[in-house]
């Protein structure tokens, strides 16, 4: 027996980087997988891959931050699985700027896709779930730029920050239908923090080894095994909680 076995979990933003690893991680534990990306030969590969690995999973085109992706997403799951156990918020863009200089889209662009899209996508799966009388999971993906800040990065910090208020509401809201709702804070080496510009980069990632508790940049494997277990129902005494998976006591390296 594994341990999502007969779960059904819908990953967003799944092409690449972490997302990718916890919809494969979720496909090895037995959970039947909907792979959502924005870009469409992302999504593919990975579905590919889960099922070139023997596991279960569908792919959903759409850009997280619309009711209608939201709606699409449970939609996707129940015709092809029959329902929606787990939700992961994953999907996320970065567009640093100053705060004096950012601009307007910058903010709006991501504002909408994280906090927005968390909220909406949240709000679809768990009507479904209470419809349903499913005891789910939601996993929102915050960042300890959501709870230290960061420089040039007044929006994606703002909007990391809101998924914290958010999931800590739903988790009091939520309660009475058995389902759970966490955050989690990862820093993991994938596409998004390698764009960053080279000198950054480079002094970033060696900061992390430094200064880091754990003295080194986390990889997205790190984070699965928390990941399936949030997921999973080991995890039926634990909602509201931030946990930050950066190697770190209190993320240092910032
Ligand atoms: N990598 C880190 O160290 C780190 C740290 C803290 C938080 N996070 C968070 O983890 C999540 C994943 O980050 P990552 O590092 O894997 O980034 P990534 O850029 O490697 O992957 C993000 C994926 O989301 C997809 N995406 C972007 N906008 C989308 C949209 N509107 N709808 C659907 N899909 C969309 C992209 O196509 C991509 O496949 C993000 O929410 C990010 O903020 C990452």
């Amino acid at each position: 027996m594994k341990r999502l076995d007969g779960k059904v979990v819908i990953v967003t933003g799944a092409g690449g980087g972490l997302g990718k690893a916890y919809a494969k991680g979720a496909a090895r534990e037995g959970a039947c997988v909907v792979v959502n990306d924005v870009v469409l030969e992302m999504a593919n590969q990975t579905v590919e891959e889960i099922k070139g690995e023997g596991g279960k999973a569908v792919a959903c085109i759409g850009a997280v931050g619309t009711a209608e992706t939201a709606e699409k997403l449970v939609s996707t799951a129940v015709k092809e699985f029959g329902k929606v156990d787990v939700l992961i918020n994953n999907a996320g863009v970065v567009m640093p700027a100053m705060m004096v200089k950012m601009t307007e889209e910058q903010w709006d662009t991501v504002l909408n896709v994280h906090l927005k899209g968390a909220f909406l996508n949240s709000q679809a799966a768990v009507r479904n779930m209470i419809e349903n009388n499913i005891k789910g999971r939601i996993i929102n993906i915050s960042s300890p730029a959501g709870i230290y800040g960061g420089i040039g990065q007044a929006n994606y910090s703002a909007a990391k920050a809101g998924i914290i208020g958010l999931t800590k509401s739903n988790a009091r809201e939520l309660a009475r239908y058995g389902i759970c709702v966490n955050v989690l804070c990862p820093v993991a080496r994938t596409g998004m923090t390698d764009s960053m510009p080279e000198k950054i980069r480079e002094e970033t990632y060696q900061r992390i080894a430094k200064k880091n508790t754990l003295q080194r940049m986390g990889e997205p494997e790190d984070v699965v095994p928390v990941i399936v277990f949030l997921a999973s129902t080991e995890s039926n005494y634990v909602t509201g909680q931030i946990i930050e998976i950066a190697g770190s006591l209190g993320f240092e390296a910032v």
